[in-house]
């Protein structure tokens, strides 16, 4: 079943949204990178991490996740009985384009002694065929306690896993994934900025390739980066991830200043998540309405990928002891 298209002209989409959430005891999960507009309507808005924990917890009949895919299946793995309905099933990443369950599956088999430490932006597949999923929130908790000598396959962002092995010291076999919205940053135009902008720090997400990364006073997933902001020395900050967090930054802290990292072409339209932006308010109102559509996933399937996923929930409250991970 998908989502009609209808005339909405007239519609008061805001207020039919809360009623249909009301009437469907559904909840709206939305990532920071949704428009503010989504951002406002939203019951939750979070990173990866706080989002999958929420849609495990939530105790509503119906989850709409204002998110990209992965993120929809993912609540699903993590809370079957649920329906779980995504405004545009097209919402996808360039993260999991790049890695094929099949190639992924075919590395593993090639690396026997590895284990697969994978980012959660990947396929319900891939994460079947990993032994512990982790967001850029958890992943240096995680990370921390894998001893030393274990070997691993990080996949599928290259950048977060360079930026973990020279963090940490650690080998890590990378895969050659890219977030298209990161990899967009310019070192060029963000070294023009710093100059119009003496003394403002950087925040980066490490999906950033290292020319960003290496110019930024602070790293982290997009919580970290908002809690950043709450606590940077001055009042304005170079914001090197998707812009629309900034919508967030601006209500929590209406007087600093927050400038997006510009792309190649000096503005930052470029660094728009373009599977983000598909999902829209009149696609939400529809969602919600026909309930669809909706994220389906078979059972064993399901259960493979769920395996990985509790690891990471358990890892990431650090409750998991050293040497309790080995090669699949
Ligand atoms: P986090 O919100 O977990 O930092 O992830 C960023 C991202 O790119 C999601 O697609
Ligand atoms: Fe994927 Fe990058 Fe968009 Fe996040 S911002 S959903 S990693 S393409």
């Amino acid at each position: 079943m998908t989502a009609q298209p209808t005339n909405l002209t007239g519609l008061d989409l805001r207020a039919e949204i809360d009623r249909l959430r009301k009437e469907r005891n559904a909840v709206i999960l939305a990532h920071y990178y949704q428009s503010p507009e989504i951002q406002d309507l939203a019951d939750y808005i979070g990173d990866s991490l706080e989002l999958s924990k929420k849609a495990a917890a939530t105790d509503a009949d119906v989850i709409v996740f204002c998110g990209v895919k992965f993120m929809a299946e993912t609540a699903k793995i993590l809370a079957p009985e649920k329906i779980v309905v995504l405004p545009d099933m097209n919402a996808g990443c360039s993260l999991e384009d790049a890695c094929p369950p099949e190639k992924f599956k075919a590395f593993r088999e090639a690396h026997p002694d590895h284990i697969a430490l994978t980012y959660i932006n990947c396929s319900t597949e891939v994460k079947a065929l990993s032994d512990v999923i982790v967001t850029s929130s958890s992943a240096e908790t995680i990370l921390a306690q894998i001893p030393a000598d274990q070997k691993i396959i990080f996949g599928p962002d290259r950048h977060l896993g360079g930026y973990l092995n020279r963090k940490f010291g650690r080998e890590m076999l990378l895969w050659p994934g890219v977030c298209i919205v990161h990899e967009a940053f310019s070192e060029t135009e963000l070294l023009k900025l710093k100059a119009q902008h003496p003394g403002a720090p950087v925040a980066a997400h490490p999906e950033c390739p290292p020319t960003i990364v290496d110019h930024a006073d602070y790293v982290g997933s997009t919580s970290g980066i908002l809690n950043y902001a709450k606590t940077m020395p001055g009042d304005t900050l170079i914001v090197a991830t998707e812009p629309h967090i900034i919508h967030q930054m601006e209500k929590a802290l209406p007087h600093k200043t927050f400038i997006g990292a510009p792309g190649a072409d000096g503005n930052c339209n470029c660094n728009i998540c373009p599977y983000m932006a598909l999902n829209t308010l009149e696609k939400l109102y529809l969602t919600l309405r026909d309930l669809a559509p909706r994220i389906e996933i078979e059972e064993s399937l399901r259960l493979q990928a769920k395996r990985s996923l509790d690891k990471m929930i358990e890892m990431a409250a650090g409750t998991v002891g050293q040497g309790d991970l080995g090669a699949r």
